[in-house]
């Protein structure tokens, strides 16, 4: 029988230069999406799946995302004072969570970021999520992903069928359907040019992983950019034991990309009931404007 998922692994030791300025001081995984930041909505996508401990990789000026999810004695008596339970809930709720903090050092890849949690994880089965693939809160991926690591007891990665134009910058799959969505994977490749690219299914940031990746990445050599890539590790536990991958059909928002970022923004205030129907308004007119000044 499948062990049970339990432990979610947060890489967040990116650099984060496609946001520059806003990323010098600052982590872009707390650039905020609507009033909560990124890497709060993955937090809560694994929390929601009874992953009961959270692994954060880190890295320089990452204090912010510790300070985040830290229990805020001052902040706390304050909105106890004045008497402001709603938003005192939910900050309340934020240090709930059982946190470890690991730092990367150098940032080697996303394989290296992975292996850095081995001490932590030890030989358990575990979620990785990549906060800034931002999964609609009411699309079931990472609940459906370990629904299929059960059944199969075996890696399972999440997959989205990209643009071609978009395929470079994804590690891309070729693989069988074997069930609904369901695809049985036979190659993958870091980030391929869309003329070599197996298919149009890319891995998209949430994978549940088996233990054994430990081993393999600590033998895993620099691949695509120099890197040390999950992607190449993966390929090789495919060559020892079957992995699939999860065809996703609901929303996601590239939150690394600047035109991503603000769809995420737009559609995420779209659904915050305070906000939606004047920020509903404020739409209608402004496109309405911008149609008016196209004509
Ligand atoms: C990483 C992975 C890549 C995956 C992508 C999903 O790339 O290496 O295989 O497709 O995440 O977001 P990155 O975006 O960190 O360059």
């Amino acid at each position: 029988m499948a062990k049970k998922v339990s432990k979610a692994v947060f890489p967040a030791a990116g650099l984060g230069t496609r946001f520059l300025p806003a990323t010098k001081a600052s982590p872009k995984e707390m650039l905020p999406i609507v009033d909560k930041p990124m890497f709060q909505y993955a937090v809560e996508e694994a929390a929601a799946c009874n992953i009961k401990e959270f692994i954060v990789i880190t890295g320089k000026s990452k204090r912010a995302i510790e300070d985040h999810f830290d229990y805020a004695w001052e902040l706390e008596e304050n909105l106890k004072s004045t008497g402001k339970n709603k938003i005192l809930d939910e900050i309340r709720e934020l240090s709930q969570h059982q946190f470890a903090y690991i730092r990367q050092g150098a940032p080697l890849g996303l394989g290296h970021a992975i292996l850095c949690s081995k001490p932590f994880v030890k030989d358990e089965p575990f979620a990785v999520l990549l906060s800034d693939d931002i999964i609609d809160p009411d699309d079931r991926l990472l609940k459906d992903m370990i629904r299929i690591y059960n059944k199969y007891n075996a890696t399972v990665l999440a997959l989205q069928q990209v643009p071609k134009d978009e395929i470079h910058r994804y590690g891309v799959i070729a693989g069988k359907e074997v069930g609904k969505n369901i695809f049985k994977i036979s190659d993958m490749i870091e980030k391929p040019k869309a003329s070599s690219a197996p298919s149009d299914m890319a891995i998209i940031g949430r994978y549940i992983l088996t233990p054994d990746i430990y081993n393999i990445l600590e033998k895993t050599r620099p691949g695509k950019g120099g890197e040390i890539q999950l992607t190449d590790a993966m390929k090789t536990l495919l060559k020892r034991k079957p992995v699939y991958g999860y065809l996703f059909k609901g929303r996601r928002y590239d939150g690394g990309d600047k035109v991503g970022y603000l769809k995420a923004t737009v559609e995420l205030a779209l659904k915050n009931p305070s906000l939606k129907a004047e920020f509903k308004d404020y739409l209608y007119s402004r496109v309405a404007s911008i149609k008016e000044k196209e004509n």
